[in-house]
């Protein structure tokens, strides 16, 4: 799976400690329309802005889990109007999720895990969207959890390459901390998720998220029955190879 467009280490140190805005415009360098940027519809609303910024109308994407919260949706439509972007709402597998449901019900993740629902509603319409762009852009940070400690700024995708295809994964904000993040809502006055005023800091699924008290940890909400290494739901696995 040799790349013709670059060598991976090569722009990994390239792009070692940059800031944003150099590895979004290296990643747009690279792959131009080829690319699609994913928007959760919490604090990456940086990375979108960033995005459209340097290239007005880009290819954005959100997994419409049908799980999300009432405050992420309505925030998700108020970035569809308020940024130049093209977004794309993407929903799980009806005939998965009827699967799923049926044998297993609403709220299976609390018994055996998340991983089975997250495949369905998150992973499995991730894959169709990633098989059609060669890279993705994420607005992951290494201060989010210790799976995501060692992040690069750009990686291969080991998860969604396929023999066929390699496919890269660029995260613009792997080296900013989120006090920067919220600076830069702040100074560029973005639009935020409601919840975020309500002692939300990291937001997934409403079932599977709740706020935080003072002092503890973004992930402390999320998945909060699970242990911390297993924080990922398989749009990132491939971090967790990562840890020590
Ligand atoms: S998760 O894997 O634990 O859910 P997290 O909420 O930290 O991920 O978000 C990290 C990045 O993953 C986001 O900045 C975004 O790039 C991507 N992401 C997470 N959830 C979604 C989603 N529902 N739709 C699109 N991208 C998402
Ligand atoms: Fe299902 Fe929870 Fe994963 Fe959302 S975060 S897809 S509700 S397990």
């Amino acid at each position: 799976m040799s790349n013709p467009l670059f060598d991976l280490d090569t722009l990994k140190a390239e792009l070692a400690g940059h800031n944003p805005r150099a590895i979004l415009s290296a990643a747009l360098d690279y792959f131009n329309n080829n690319l699609a940027v994913s928007f959760s519809g919490a604090e990456d609303v940086a990375v979108v802005h960033l995005a459209s910024r340097l290239k007005p109308g880009i290819n954005v994407f959100c997994l419409d889990t049908g799980r999300l919260h009432p405050e992420t949706y309505r925030f998700i439509e108020q970035v569809r109007e308020q940024f130049d972007i093209n977004l794309e709402i993407l929903s799980p597998s009806w005939q998965e999720l009827e699967n799923l449901v049926r044998s297993k019900g609403l709220f299976s993740f609390y018994k055996d895990g998340h991983s089975e629902c997250c495949g369905v509603r998150k992973v499995s319409p991730l894959r169709r969207k990633l098989s059609t762009v060669g890279a993705w852009v994420t607005g992951q940070r290494r201060d989010q959890n210790p799976t995501r400690s060692v992040l690069d700024e750009v990686e291969l995708d080991t998860v969604f390459s396929t023999p066929e295809k390699s496919l890269y994964k660029f995260n613009p904000m792997a080296q900013w901390t989120s006090a920067q993040v919220w600076d830069y809502i702040e100074a560029y006055e973005l639009p935020y998720n409601e919840l975020h005023s309500k002692g939300f800091i990291s937001i997934g699924c409403e079932p599977c998220t709740r706020s935080v008290l003072p002092n503890q940890h973004e992930r402390a909400g999320r998945w909060w029955w699970e242990d911390v290494t297993k924080k990922e739901c398989g749009l990132h696995v491939g971090n967790v190879h990562h840890e020590k």
